[in-house]
């Protein structure tokens, strides 16, 4: 059986690959190619290979593993691995130009993350982790920040690309704004959750988040010392709230006063 150190150090090489791929594709311009879940829920055709690529070298490498990809590629698990894959996280960014969007590669055995690796693809930094086995970037450990109050913290957050779950979450934004440092969108969840794992942010609330958009980042951030949970959003869907765990009940109760959760 792997263990989660092989699996990342493939995770990591293929990860890379990609983000080579996705930085030579961009040089040629990028088209969106279609929408998702709404008109403004776009997928390029960079999307698209790189996921390809990462199928094809994840699999190649560990024949009868899993697969789950944000671009709708599948295959189940015969080894009890199965890999959860976002080609491009911050794929709006990535159309725009704007430098914040990454490749997210989780190895995930049976429900339980085991090994995530986060490239952001125009920085270079590499995120990774194992469980047990600590939080690092571009090698080193990472470590969430330490617990401040409530008015001090910086939060990261996102909208849906659903309309009636943005409206919703930006009512609950618009109170949170009042009682916290102030409020950053950055455009990719994976690297929001990385951020926070290295002490960028010092708390995160999303709802909509696929376990694409989760895997690799959340356990990152769990072994940098945060806490990763979960309630059903204000628009009905799963709403992620993170912070470094000994902060992490204080910013819970902040996110339902505000009103991000189903009441
Ligand atoms: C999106 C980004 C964004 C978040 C959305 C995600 P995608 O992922 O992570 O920050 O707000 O919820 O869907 O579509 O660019 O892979």
């Amino acid at each position: 059986m792997a263990s989660p150190d092989e699996l990342l150090a493939l995770a990591r090489d293929v990860a890379r690959e990609a983000a080579d791929l996705v930085t030579e594709r961009r040089r040629h311009g990028v088209e969106v190619a279609d929408t998702k879940s709404s008109p403004t829920d776009v997928v390029t055709e960079v999307d698209h290979a790189a996921e390809e690529l990462i199928r094809k070298r994840l699999l190649e490498a560990r024949p009868g593993d899993g697969f789950v990809g944000e671009e709708g590629a599948a295959d189940t698990s015969a080894s009890g691995i199965t890999w959860v894959v976002d080609p491009i996280d911050g794929t709006v960014n990535f159309v725009y130009g704007i430098p914040q969007y990454a490749v997210s590669i989780a190895a995930r055995r049976g429900d339980e993350v085991v090994a995530g690796v986060v490239v952001d693809v125009v920085k270079g930094e590499c995120f990774t982790a194992t469980r047990g086995g600590g939080a690092h970037l571009d090698g080193r450990p990472v470590q969430v920040r330490g617990v401040v109050p409530l008015a001090q913290r910086l939060v990261f957050t996102g909208f849906s690309y659903e309309r009636d779950t943005r409206v919703a979450q930006a009512a609950a934004v618009r109170e949170l704004l009042g009682r916290v440092r102030d409020v950053r969108r950055l455009g990719s969840a994976a690297l929001d959750l990385c951020y926070l794992a290295c002490g960028r942010a010092d708390a995160y609330v999303e709802e909509g988040l696929h376990d694409w958009d989760l895997a690799a980042g959340g356990l990152i951030l769990e072994e940098a010392g945060g806490r990763v949970g979960e309630a059903t959003g204000a628009g009905g869907k799963r709403c992620i709230v993170a912070a470094p765990a000994g902060g992490f009940d204080e910013f819970m109760t902040a996110v339902e006063d505000c009103g991000f959760l189903a009441s």
